[in-house]
C-alpha cells in the first residue's frame, strides 16, 4: 500500500504542477496583488495609485468586475477606452492584470428595459436594482445580454498580453437567497423532468405519498419555498433537489461565460471564479470547467470568538486552511482571490483586526500551496456601500493603512524566500504518511439542514471541527468529492455522511481492504441519495462495513453535560449520540458514562483485509473528544501525528514549514534540531508565523 500510495501522489502531484505550469511559475511560490477600481477614481491618480502598488511589492491588480454600466453605458454601445488607459498605466507599473465579467452588477437601463430578468427571492419579493446579485441566472434574457456583455469583452482583449487572467462573477451567489423567479421555475420543472422522466418517478422519490402531495404532471410542481410551508415540509428531498438544481443553474451561469471567454481569448489567459469559503448554495466541484476555482476570505468580521480573549481579532485557526484544501483538489490550484486588508464594514461588528494577523492570514494562505493573494481593496472608499472598508492605503489615497504594511512586509519575505525556493522538493514523509482525504457532498449539507432532528445540529460545524483537529494533529488534508481517487491516501475521513449508495460503501470497502483507514462518524449512511431510509434495520447500509450495529441514537439540549469515556478519561457531549452493538471482533474503543445506555459503545473500531474502519459515533460541541480519538486512530495504524497547542497550526509547502499562532497567548513550539529559521523564531507571539527549512 505504501509503495503504492507513493507512486499515486507523485502522479497527482505532477498532474498540479502541469496544471500551476501553464499559467504560474513555480518558482515565484505566491504572487500578490490588489483590487482596484479606476472607475471610481480621478483617473489623474490612476498612475500614482498603480505606482504606489508596485513600491508596495504587489505584482498584479484586479479590474472591472463591478463596472459593467460604464463597459456599456447604453445597450451595445461598448466604451473599453477607459479601462485601456488604466491597463496601459498597470502595464507602466509592470503589474499584470486580473479582468472581470461584470455580471454581478448589471447597470440600470437594462433593469428599467428587461425587468423580467430581476430574482424573485421569495415568491412576489423581487429584486431592485441598486445592488448586486439580483438577476436570475435562469433568465434567458439576462443569459443573453451578459453573453454579449462577455463576447464584446473577451473580443477586445483577446490577445492582450498584460492580461494573466479572467475572473468570471463575483461571489457567485444570490448572497443566501434563492430564486423563485417564473425563469428559475420554469427551468426547475424542465430540470426535475429532466432527472426523473416520469411524473411517478419524481412521486416515489420526493415521497408524495406523504401528506396527500403526489402530483400527476410536472406543470402542477412549484419551487418549494419554505417561507411558505408554514407547518412543516411534506417532502424535504424536494427542498434537497431545489438546492441541487439551484446549484446547478450556478454553475451553468459561470460555465456559459467560461465558453464565451475560452472561444475568443488566448490560451495563456486563465480563467477562474472566486466562491466564499463556506457557502455551500454553489458547489465548486459542479465548475470543474474552469482552469481554476479561487476564494473570498475575511477571518474577522464579528462573527467568530476565534481562541482566547483576542481570538475575535485573529479569526478561527481552521479557517484559511480549511478554504486552502477545499478549494486546491478541485485542480490542484488556487488562489485567495480577495483576503481582508484590516477592518471591514459588513459584520455584526468589525473589530481592528490583531497587530499582525493580516501577515499571519498571508503566511497561512501561503502555506496551503496557493499561487497567488489578493488583498481585497487597494484604496479604501469614499463613498458606497462599503466606506468603512480599509484599503491598503487609507481615506487620502496614499497613507499605507496598517494591514497595507503587513502586505508590504509579507511581500518583501516572500521575494527573499524565492532566493531560497528548489524545485520538486518532496513532502517529508512523516507528514505524507497522514495524508488524508476529508469526503465532501453538499446534499449531506442541504439535506440535514432541512431535518437537523436536533437543533444542535450543523453539518458544516460538525465537519469543520473534525477538520478542525486534522488540522491541530498536524495533518495534510484534502477536501474531496466522493468519485475522486481514494487509493492515494492512507487515510479517509467522511464526517456524518448521511446520503450514499452501494457503490460508495463498496467504494470504500476496497478502499480499506487495500489498506486504508477509513474513519466515519454519527449519522453516515442513514438514508439513500433521495433521502429515503432503507426498509431494513437501522443504518443497515454500513453495519457490515463498521462491524456493528446502531441499536439508537439520542440527543440532548446544550446545557445537559452528558459523559463518555475514552482511555480511562470522561468528555462531555451532547449533539448526538448512536449506541452500538458492535459485531464480534470489532474492538470498542469508547463507551457511555451515563444516561440509561452506560456501558453502551460510542467508538468502534475494526480490521479489514490490510485496513481499518473507525466509526466515532458521538458528537461533542468541544471536539476534544473526537481529537483523542482520532490521535488513536492515527497511533493504531503506526502513524504519528505532531500535535499543536490550542491555535497553532502547522504546515509544509515546497520545502519550507510554516507555523502560526492564533491563539491568543504566546507558544513555544517543539522545533526539530536541524530546523534552520527564516523568518520569526521558536517563541511565537499571538499572530506571529515562523517559517523554517
Ligand atoms: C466580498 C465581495 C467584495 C466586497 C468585499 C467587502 O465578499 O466579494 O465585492 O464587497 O466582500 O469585504
Amino acid at each position: 500500500m505504501r509503495n503504492f500510495l507513493l507512486i499515486s501522489f507523485s502522479v497527482i502531484c505532477a498532474v498540479s504542477i502541469q496544471a500551476q505550469k501553464e499559467f504560474f511559475n513555480p518558482e515565484k511560490m505566491v504572487e500578490t496583488g490588489v483590487y482596484y477600481y479606476p472607475e471610481a477614481w480621478n483617473p489623474e491618480q490612476w498612475d500614482r495609485d498603480f505606482k504606489k502598488m508596485a513600491d508596495m511589492g504587489f505584482e498584479f491588480t484586479h479590474v472591472a468586475e463591478f463596472a459593467w454600466a460604464q463597459m456599456e453605458p447604453s445597450e451595445g454601445n461598448y466604451d473599453f477606452k477607459w479601462l485601456d488607459k488604466a491597463l496601459e498605466l498597470a502595464e507602466k507599473n509592470n503589474l499584470k492584470v486580473i479582468m472581470c465579467t461584470p455580471s454581478a452588477t448589471p447597470p440600470v437601463w437594462l433593469i428599467r428595459k428587461y425587468p423580467e430578468v430581476l430574482v424573485e427571492i421569495y415568491i412576489g419579493k423581487t429584486g431592485q436594482h441598486g445592488t448586486r446579485q439580483h438577476c436570475s441566472w435562469s433568465n434567458a434574457k439576462f443569459c443573453e445580454l451578459t453573453t454579449k456583455m462577455v463576447a464584446a469583452m473577451a473580443k477586445h482583449y483577446a490577445n492582450d498580453k498584460r492580461i494573466w487572467g479572467w475572473q468570471i462573477d463575483n461571489e457567485p451567489s444570490h448572497y443566501g437567497s434563492y430564486d423563485y423567479s417564473p425563469a428559475a421555475q420554469k427551468n426547475f420543472k424542465a430540470w426535475l423532468q429532466k432527472k426523473y422522466i416520469t411524473i411517478d418517478k419524481l412521486n416515489e422519490a420526493w415521497g408524495t405519498a406523504f401528506w396527500s402531495g403526489i402530483y400527476s404532471d410536472f406543470s402542477q410542481i412549484e419551487i418549494p419555498n419554505t417561507s411558505q410551508l408554514f407547518s412543516g415540509v411534506a417532502s424535504p428531498i424536494s427542498i434537497v433537489d431545489f438546492k441541487r438544481f439551484s446549484a446547478d443553474e450556478c454553475a451553468s451561469f459561470i460555465s456559459m461565460q467560461h465558453k464565451i471567454l475560452r472561444e475568443n481569448i488566448s490560451k495563456s489567459q486563465f480563467v477562474t471564479t472566486n466562491f466564499m469559503h463556506i457557502h455551500t448554495d454553489v458547489d465548486p466541484w459542479r465548475s470543474k470547467d474552469l482552469d481554476f476555482i479561487s476564494y473570498t476570505m475575511y477571518p474577522v468580521a464579528g462573527y467568530t470568538k476565534g481562541i482566547g480573549d483576542q481570538g475575535f481579532r485573529l479569526g478561527d485557526p481552521w479557517r484559511i486552511s480549511w478554504a486552502n484544501d477545499f478549494f486546491r483538489p478541485v485542480k490542484g490550484v488556487t488562489g485567495v482571490m480577495e483576503l481582508q486588508p484590516g477592518q471591514v464594514n459588513w459584520g455584526s461588528y468589525n473589530p481592528q483586526p490583531y497587530p499582525g494577523a493580516v501577515r499571519a492570514w498571508l503566511w497561512n494562505a501561503f502555506a496551503g500551496g496557493l499561487d497567488f493573494i489578493c488583498s481585497y481593496r487597494f484604496r479604501q472608499p469614499l463613498f458606497g456601500g462599503e466606506q468603512f472598508h480599509y484599503g491598503m492605503v487609507g481615506t487620502d489615497g496614499i497613507t499605507e493603512l496598517n494591514g497595507g504594511q503587513q502586505y508590504a512586509q509579507f511581500m518583501k519575505e516572500i521575494r527573499e524566500l524565492r532566493k531560497l525556493y528548489q524545485p520538486n522538493m518532496r513532502m517529508p514523509s512523516e507528514y505524507a504518511d497522514r495524508k488524508t482525504a476529508l469526503l465532501f457532498n453538499p446534499d449531506n449539507v442541504w439535506e440535514t439542514e432541512v431535518q437537523k432532528q436536533t437543533y444542535q445540529w450543523n453539518e458544516m460545524s460538525h465537519i469543520t471541527r473534525y477538520y478542525s483537529v486534522l488540522k491541530t494533529l498536524c495533518i495534510p488534508v484534502d477536501i474531496i468529492d466522493e468519485n475522486r481517487d481514494l487509493s492515494t491516501y492512507p487515510f479517509v475521513i467522511a464526517p456524518a455522511y448521511q446520503m450514499l449508495d452501494k457503490i460508495l460503501i463498496e467504494k470504500w470497502k476496497k478502499y480499506v481492504e487495500n489498506g486504508g483507514h477509513l474513519i466515519l462518524s454519527c449519522r453516515t449512511g442513514l438514508k439513500e441519495r433521495n433521502g429515503h431510509f432503507q426498509e431494513a434495520p437501522w443504518a443497515d447500509a454500513i453495519s457490515n462495513l463498521i462491524g456493528s450495529k446502531i441499536s439508537m441514537y439520542d440527543e440532548l439540549g446544550e446545557d445537559i453535560k452528558a459523559q463518555v469515556a475514552f482511555k480511562e478519561k470522561n468528555y462531555v457531549w451532547n449533539i448526538w449520540g448512536d449506541v452500538l452493538e458492535p459485531f464480534p471482533g470489532t474492538e470498542i474503543w469508547a463507551q457511555y458514562a451515563d444516561q440509561f445506555y452506560a456501558g453502551k459503545a460510542s467508538v468502534i473500531h475494526r480490521k479489514l483485509g490490510k485496513g481499518t474502519v473507525t466509526y466515532i459515533g458521538t458528537s461533542t460541541v468541544d471536539g476534544k473528544f473526537e481529537k483523542e480519538v482520532l490521535k488513536k486512530t492515527f497511533e493504531t495504524a503506526g502513524v504519528s501525528t505532531n500535535e499543536q497547542a490550542d491555535g497553532v497550526i502547522v504546515n509544509w509547502r515546497d520545502g519550507f514549514w510554516v507555523a502560526i499562532n492564533y491563539s491568543s497567548t504566546k507558544v513555544i513550539l517543539n522545533l526539530p534540531k536541524n530546523a534552520k529559521i527564516i523568518f520569526g523564531s521558536r517563541e511565537l507571539g499571538i499572530a506571529e508565523v515562523v517559517v523554517w527549512k
